[in-house]
């Protein structure tokens, strides 16, 4: 049993033996051979060797799904989906520390962060357990006459390309197998080669649980190669994508061959907007930790921080400090709160975006730089960071750098910071702090975007739906419209008389 105050052992998963590609229900090796390493963002240390899929693995695993839903698997049940799920549940939650420690180690997530999925990871697996037994056409009346009767039938789209980020790799396995269990669809899943230790083993415990061959398949591999080839697969009826804008509008690209559906979740630049009526001292945590879990590195972080101009330099000096105290250190360690960021180029990125604010001529409160002291000279630290005076125009205000970095902006009143947050590409997320209930009210119908939190920031609930306006993307996950992804509607019409 590990304490929760205990660091993370590194599992056993991580036997120092080759990482296979799960395909129909075997372990396989690459059709090419090849391998990669993947590493631990917090040491440099190489975790494992991992087979390195690519179009010819892809179109193994997509032979394999293709089979499995057109095989036994189309036969069963609601009711049986609905157990598999709840095994599933039951299995991951008698694995979680493995699998909490696995995300850790493989992308630099605290231990405190991974374990506090467990929560949220199991309500998301006994949810798409109720949906599968829940889901259902309609019976509608039509307007042909009596002897017409009308119903719909909702069935599943077919095989499932999901592409999913490092940032969250258990959370985002389960947001894209879930829904697909609870449908009848099969799935072809692409980790991100940063960290894809956690959804190989989801795979196994999938086996495990009793799902049948090919309808879980896990190909890691790189995106240019296996990404690509799996949106461009013409036998993929859908594809369900996590990643960033740019490589978004590749998927739309390469899906145009057999016009398969999508659903992007993409980036954000999310405004978090604290009034000075606000509760400060849940403001200032709130606010700072909306961009600080995860090291930033959160497609919905609340990055552009709107602070009324009256507590403005009361409010960002206090975030600043709250920064200073937060601890920084390895994912493994109990006590840390901020971790590395995932790999070299994210930490060039970040402390790109550094470099260019102080550059556009934003005032730096604390932060700033990456941390090369000892203890952190192998892993990929960045101190989090608090810019004050930033302006809209400004890199820092307009690009997702998803990083522990907060550009704060004062602003006038409620007019101006509806127009001014709206002012982005994205529509993620967003947050408000007041204390005033028709502000509050009138926010979160003025802003564009798909999620709007008051007085809190980043809640997520298995039933609540998730995703983006604008360019960052579209189709929800969780909720029951997330279900709606994964199902085609008929119409069934039958002549009475
Ligand atoms: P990415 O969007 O390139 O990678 C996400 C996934 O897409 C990975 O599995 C990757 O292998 C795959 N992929 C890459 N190119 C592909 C292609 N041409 N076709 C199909 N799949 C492809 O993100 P990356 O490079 O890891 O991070 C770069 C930036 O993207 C980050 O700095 C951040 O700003 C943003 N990002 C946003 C995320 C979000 O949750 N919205 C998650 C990860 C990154
Ligand atoms: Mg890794």
């Amino acid at each position: 049993m590990v304490m929760d105050n205990a660091g993370a052992v590194r599992p056993d998963f991580i036997d120092g033996k080759r990482k296979r590609l799960l395909i129909n229900g075997q372990w396989v090796e690459a059709a090419s051979g090849k391998t990669f390493e993947t590493s631990d963002p917090a040491t440099g240390e190489v975790l494992a060797q991992v087979a390195e899929g690519d179009s010819a693995d892809i179109d193994r695993a997509v032979t394999a799904a293709r089979q499995a839903f057109n095989g036994p698997w189309n036969k069963w049940t609601p009711a049986d989906r609905q157990m598999v799920l709840l095994r599933l549940a039951d299995l991951i939650d008698r694995n979680f520390e493995e699998l909490a420690a696995l995300d850790t180690f493989d992308m630099g997530a605290p231990i405190s962060r991974t374990r506090a999925s467990r929560h949220r990871v199991l309500g998301m697996l006994r949810y798409y357990a109720s949906q599968a037994v829940t889901k259902c056409g309609e019976t509608i009346p039509n307007s042909l006459g009596g002897d017409y009767f009308s119903y719909t039938l909702k069935e599943p789209v077919g095989v499932v390309g999901a592409i999913i980020p490092w940032n969250s790799p258990l959370t985002a396995s389960i947001w894209k197998i879930g829904p697909a269990l609870a449908t009848g669809c099969t799935v072809v899943l692409k980790p991100s080669e940063l960290a894809p230790l956690t959804p190989l083993r989801l795979g196994e415990l999938c086996l495990e649980a009793g799902v049948p061959p090919g309808v879980i398949n896990v190909v890691p591999g790189f995106g240019a190669t296996a990404g690509s080839a799996l949106a461009r697969h013409m036998d993929v009826d859908k594809v369900a994508f996590t990643g960033s804008e740019a490589t978004g509008r590749k998927i739309v690209e390469g899906s145009a061959g057999n016009l398969k559906r999508l659903s992007l979740e993409l980036g954000g630049k999310s405004p978090d907007i604290v009034f000075s009526d606000a509760d400060l001292d849940a403001a200032v945590p709130g606010a700072a930790m909306a961009v600080f879990s995860n090291s930033g590195q959160i497609c919905s972080a609340g990055t552009r921080l709107f602070v009324e101009q009256g507590i403005y330099e009361e409010f960002v000096s206090r975030v600043a400090q709250f920064a200073e105290q937060l601890k920084v250190g390895k994912g493994a360690d109990s006590e840390t709160q901020v971790g590395p960021l995932v790999s070299g180029d994210q930490l060039e990125k970040v402390v790109g975006y550094l470099d260019v604010g102080v550059e556009q001529g934003a005032r730096c409160l604390t932060g700033g730089r990456r941390l090369v002291e000892s203890g952190y000279e192998d892993g990929h630290f960045v101190s989090p960071t608090v810019f004050a005076d930033v302006r809209d125009d400004m890199r820092i205000a307009r690009e997702e750098i998803f990083g522990p970095v907060i550009s704060a902006i004062p602003f006038k009143d409620i007019d101006e910071v509806v127009e001014r947050g709206n002012a982005t590409s994205f529509g993620l997320g967003s947050g408000v702090w007041t204390r005033d209930l028709g502000k509050a009210h009138r926010l979160a119908k003025a802003i564009r975007a798909g999620s709007v939190w008051v007085n809190c920031y980043q809640a997520m609930d298995p039933a609540v739906p998730f995703g983006g306006y604008k360019q960052s993307g579209y189709g929800r996950e969780s909720g029951s419209q997330h279900i709606d992804e994964y199902l085609n509607v008929k119409a069934v019409w039958i002549k009475t008389d």
